[in-house]
């Protein structure tokens, strides 16, 4: 039988050691850019969190489904944006929140976190602004209905905002381990124009839609080398993923390159 997808994610996860670690580093508490290379799960890192993060209209209270460790909630939080992360692996959810606790920035905007289902959202009907999805989608087997739930949850007029991957020209050419997945029983890849038709269907008018990939394949060829130095980082993927995440960044940067996968910024309103 096949193992929930939280596993793929905790297994390797040291999350008491990266709380030790991020404590006798940074006494006075880390912040967003020391965070990032633990906390920003996504190709792209802050830069590409802070060009979502601006889609959003002030002050709205967002949901971020698939938070994952909360890089993007914190900075949308310091944005003053009000931000409910929801993840599916509970022990990223405690662990985000702990993060969060030893941060120093004065936030501007509210943050909360929930363990639950994108597939069944635990939130009444019209209570949010905005709805973000980054590198989260790829990892749900029922797309149309998280976008339903999407709906649901949303205010009339409400912004549905990603920061996807998708499959690209060259789907067939993806190699395993990618950091969302061991194989193809977790990886659910649409097409863009599989993506634009489900939200559409779903009663999501598309705002606009932009490929990012030569931007991410130019942030992960630095990253790959950074990575390849002997210098060990305060803290890295590593920490989340062990020592697996070498061939999972070498396979990224791989399906980049050869268009097996693109990534996508999508800006929907219902
Ligand atoms: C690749 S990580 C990205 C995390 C974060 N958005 C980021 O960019 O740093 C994907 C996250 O989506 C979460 N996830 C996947 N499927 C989910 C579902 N059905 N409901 C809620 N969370 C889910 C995973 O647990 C994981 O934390």
């Amino acid at each position: 039988m096949a193992k929930p997808l939280a596993h793929h994610y905790d297994q390797g996860l040291r999350d008491q050691e990266i709380l030790q670690q991020l404590r006798s580093h940074y006494p006075e508490g880390p912040t967003l850019h020391q965070l990032a290379p633990l906390d920003q799960l996504h190709i792209g890192g802050l830069a590409a969190s802070a060009r979502l993060l601006a889609l959003i209209e002030p002050q709205s209270e967002v949901l971020d489904i698939g938070a994952g460790l909360g890089g993007l909630m914190r900075q949308g939080a310091a944005m003053g944006l009000h931000m409910t992360g929801l993840d599916i692996t509970h022990r990223f959810s405690a662990l985000n929140r702990a993060i969060s606790q030893l941060t120093p920035t004065p936030m501007g905007g509210k943050l909360r976190w929930v363990t639950g289902n994108a597939s069944a959202l635990p939130f009444t009907d019209a209570s949010f602004d905005a709805v973000v999805f980054q590198h989260s989608l790829m990892n749900m087997p029922d797309p149309e209905n998280v976008l339903a739930q999407c709906r649901r949850v949303l205010r009339p007029g409400g912004q549905l905002v990603m920061h996807e991957v998708v499959g690209g020209p060259n789907q067939a050419a993806l190699r395993y381990p990618v950091p969302w997945a061991e194989g193809p029983e977790h990886s659910h890849l649409l097409s863009l124009e599989a993506l634009t038709t489900l939200l559409q269907r779903q009663g999501f008018t598309l705002q606009h839609h932009e490929d990012w990939s030569q931007t991410a394949l130019a942030w992960r060829q630095r990253q790959r080398q950074k990575e390849q130095t002997a210098q060990p980082a305060v803290v890295s993927p590593q920490w989340v993923f062990g020592e697996r995440f070498l061939t999972m960044g070498k396979h990224l940067l791989e399906n980049l390159a050869q268009q097996a996968i693109n990534v996508v910024e999508i800006s929907a309103r219902c």
